[in-house]
């Protein structure tokens, strides 16, 4: 019988990015196992590209146009993580993170939604109390393509001897509106509540966020909106997290405000993310290449097999696959099993390739 493979395409990267994606091409072979006995015949076909500093190392642009290419012709593209020391003297233009902003300029991915979801086994994994985080289940949804990041100008120019570092926050009125519209729409399949980040106290690049984020909410009545300053909501985080429910903020403040969230949860380690709104999407773990650990076999696999489950759940549409695979990361956590930066209360404590085989097991069993 005809039928089309699901292409994705798995951009490893640099530091701990090999590392975490042997998992991912296991976890892939399992699910077209199991998949291959079903009427849909589902199937996902894993194509390789290079991007950061293995595409530097490799071929002298951080972002090659093979992998753009690639990247247009898949269904889905997943990302494990760029950077390291070695490339930090780089000019911006060959830097490997100018790379991770090119890819998602050129998906047009505008809408990075960064669940915070506190699995209950790892409520002791956590600095805060557990009466603070028990139940957390929070979407930050960050705007991923304008602010600061690429407003221009920018650079470093130098006047009388003086140098001066220049960025420019800047939003449009239909940027903030097609991403407020993203928060809006999975407010209605969570908990009906948004909250728009921003600094209208004292920028005008948010003062128009918030108007706009207002008339946008006229559309959707049943919506709870309420407006935070971000250092209020930076506080607000770690003091009463499940005060919120989705919130929606700009691109600089979102990356801020996630990293914090992911904190919440036990370990950066464990936060996937999911980049839509454009025709192809995006799929990282927030993570960066963790120089510090990377050719250890200790980095956390999980963020990336998670990140996995959301490109199912939104790309290929197989929520029921998504929810496969976490489930099979709560069990494994319920089972005690542990990576290094988890571990801090209890548990046997395993490598990447172990963590992962250990997961994979369980996804062909639940
Ligand atoms: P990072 O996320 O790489 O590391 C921060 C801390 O978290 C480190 O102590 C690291 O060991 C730990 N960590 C990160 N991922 C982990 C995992 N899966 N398991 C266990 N521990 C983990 O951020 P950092 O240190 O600010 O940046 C390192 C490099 O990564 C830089 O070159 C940076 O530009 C790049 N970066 C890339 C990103 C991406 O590719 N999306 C995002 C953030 C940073
Ligand atoms: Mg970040």
């Amino acid at each position: 019988s005809m039928f089309k493979k699901h292409q994705i395409l798995l951009l490893p990267g640099d530091g701990i990015g090999p590392e975490v994606t042997v998992p991912v091409r296991e976890l892939v072979s399992e699910i077209n196992r199991s998949e291959s006995g079903s009427q849909g015949k589902f199937q996902i076909e894993l194509l390789e590209g290079l991007i950061g500093g293995a595409a530097t190392d490799a071929t002298g642009k951080p972002l090659p146009k093979e992998t753009l290419e690639m990247a247009d012709s898949c269904d889905a593209v997943l990302l494990a993580a760029v950077g390291g020391p070695k490339y930090d003297l780089l000019p911006y233009e060959l830097r490997p993170e100018r790379a991770l902003l090119g890819i998602r300029e050129h998906l047009g991915a505008f809408a990075n939604l960064r669940p915070a979801r506190l699995f209950p086994e790892l409520v002791d994994a956590s600095t805060l109390k557990p009466e603070v985080i028990s139940d957390l289940d929070l979407m930050v949804v960050r705007e991923l393509t304008g602010g600061i990041y690429f407003g221009k100008p920018r650079g470093i120019v130098e006047e009388n001897g003086i140098r001066r570092g220049i960025n420019t926050e800047t939003y449009t009125e239909p940027e903030i509106e097609r991403v407020a519209r993203v928060a809006f729409d999975l407010a209605r399949k969570r908990s009906h509540r948004v909250t728009s980040v921003d600094k209208a106290n004292v920028l005008e690049s948010s003062v128009l966020w918030r108007e706009v984020v207002i008339r946008v909410h006229k559309d959707y009545p049943d919506v709870t909106l309420d407006h935070m300053y971000v250092d209020n909501a930076a506080m607000q985080l770690v003091r009463k997290p499940k005060q919120f429910d989705v919130i929606v903020t700009g691109n600089l403040f979102g990356d801020i405000l996630s990293d914090e969230a992911s904190q919440l949860t036990g370990s950066i380690g464990m936060l996937a993310s999911a980049s839509i709104g454009g025709k192809t999407g995006l799929y990282e773990p927030i993570h960066g290449s963790a120089p510090d650990i990377a050719g250890k076999n200790i980095a956390n696999p999980m963020a990336m097999i998670l990140s996995l489950a959301l490109l199912l759940r939104y790309s290929l549409n197989r929520e029921d696959l998504a929810q496969r695979i976490e489930r099979s990361v709560s069990s494994v956590l319920a089972q005690g099993f542990r990576t290094a930066d988890i571990a801090q209360v209890k548990g046997q404590v395993l490598g990447t390739r172990e963590m992962g085989e250990k997961i994979i097991r369980e996804y062909s069993r639940v």
